[in-house]
């Protein structure tokens, strides 16, 4: 049994029905490395074409000495989706339309009255805000010439797959907000208000696709990040992909009692005026590095680029063991002091990370 974060119960049988890596995952933590047998039931497949996928390059795998494959949960289950998403089978639904003069209410409003399966209201306000923001990115963002839009009913989920043959998001990212590579842009989809288009868009649409999905992925340039919100699974992962142009894949429960509400309420609270500002965000640290040191001022700087937007920034450090003093006496000590206004709190932190947060603090 597993339960999500609304607290709601998904049985066994349900949860096999899914056909999701996501839930098969979920018995393993976020940092857990697995043998090849493992990594097979994981995802639901066999031994050989786990191998067969390794060999293929869509699975990452490390080499034991006596040469065994060893594969890390969150990278495979992230793996597993951006290679779903390359290669999706049959779905229930799909339109293919040319980017110029397309209305992203169109495409949702054409999937919501043809994918023959009532979708309650719930489920509808998230989809309808996922689907039409990803739409709408392909058009405003890709630079592609077409975007392909499928859909299919998996157990108690509807599957939304948006593609386009455009630049990659990543890329897009990168070269917009002049950081160093797509790789670098992965983090940028936790933190929100990061838009290469600030004179018309506010940099929303992925910060809360990708918290208002029971399960979310984008894949583009070489990279997927995921986003789940089953218990038991890590919230973020990151991988490497081969799609080109980009795959925003998005999953929620039909019967889901999650409002969307809620989750803007989460970042962006009504104020007295009514109106709800972007105020508070909570960037995943363990996606500014694929090779993971978090030791020095530079990448605490790169990680920090954009909060100073924020009144309260919720660092997540999950998945970290350790950071080095450079990178907690620049971020807690330095950007703090040069943005008083920023309210920072730290959660997911392990013993060794708090230490050298509290060190950080104390040399004020
Ligand atoms: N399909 C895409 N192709 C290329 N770049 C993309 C794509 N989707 C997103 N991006 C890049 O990611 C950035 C963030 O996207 P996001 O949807 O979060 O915000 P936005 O579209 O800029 O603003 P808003 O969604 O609030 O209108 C975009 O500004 C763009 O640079
Ligand atoms: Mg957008």
């Amino acid at each position: 049994m597993t339960v999500d974060r609304s607290g709601k119960k998904h049985r066994p049988a349900d949860d096999a029905r899914l056909d999701s890596p996501v839930n098969d995952a979920a018995a393993h933590s976020l940092s857990e490395v697995v043998g090849i047998g493992e990594a097979a039931r994981c995802l639901g497949v066999s031994t050989s074409y786990v191998r067969h996928l390794v060999e293929q390059g869509a699975l990452t795998a490390t080499g034991t000495p006596g040469g065994h494959r060893r594969f890390e949960v969150s990278v495979l289950r992230a793996e597993w989706d951006a290679y779903r998403a390359e290669n999706p089978g049959k779905p229930d639904w799909s339109m293919t339309a040319p980017l110029e003069g397309l209305e992203e209410d169109r495409v949702w409003a054409r999937l919501r009255d043809e994918i023959g399966e009532p979708i309650p209201q719930r489920a509808h306000t998230i989809l309808a805000y996922a689907v039409t923001e990803m739409v709408n990115n392909a058009i405003d963002h890709s630079g592609g010439s077409q975007v392909a839009v499928s859909a299919r009913v998996i157990g108690r989920a509807l599957e939304v797959r948006i593609a386009d043959d455009g630049v990659g998001a990543f890329r897009r990212m990168s070269e917009g907000l002049g950081l160093g590579g797509p790789e670098d842009a992965l983090v940028e989809v936790t933190k929100g208000k990061r838009t290469t288009a600030p004179e018309r868009h506010a940099g929303e649409g992925l910060f809360f696709t990708l918290r208002a999905s029971d399960y979310a992925s984008v894949s583009a340039n070489g990279f997927v990040v995921a986003a789940s919100l089953d218990a038991g699974t890590d919230r973020f992962a990151s991988g490497s992909s081969r799609n080109a142009g980009t795959v925003v894949t998005v999953r929620v429960y039909l019967d889901t009692d999650r409002n969307l509400i809620d989750v803007f309420e989460e970042f962006a609270p009504l104020g007295e005026d009514g109106i709800g500002g972007f105020v508070a965000t909570a960037p995943r640290i363990s996606l500014v590095s694929r090779s993971g040191d978090f030791i020095s001022r530079s990448e605490a700087k790169r990680f920090a680029a954009g909060l100073e937007k924020f009144e309260r920034v919720v660092l997540d450090f999950e998945g970290l063991d350790l950071i080095g003093q450079g990178f907690a006496d620049e971020l807690f000590r330095v950007w703090q002091h040069e943005h008083p206004a920023v309210r920072l709190e730290v959660s997911g932190a392990s013993r060794g990370v708090q230490l050298m947060i509290d060190r950080a603090l104390r040399s004020q």
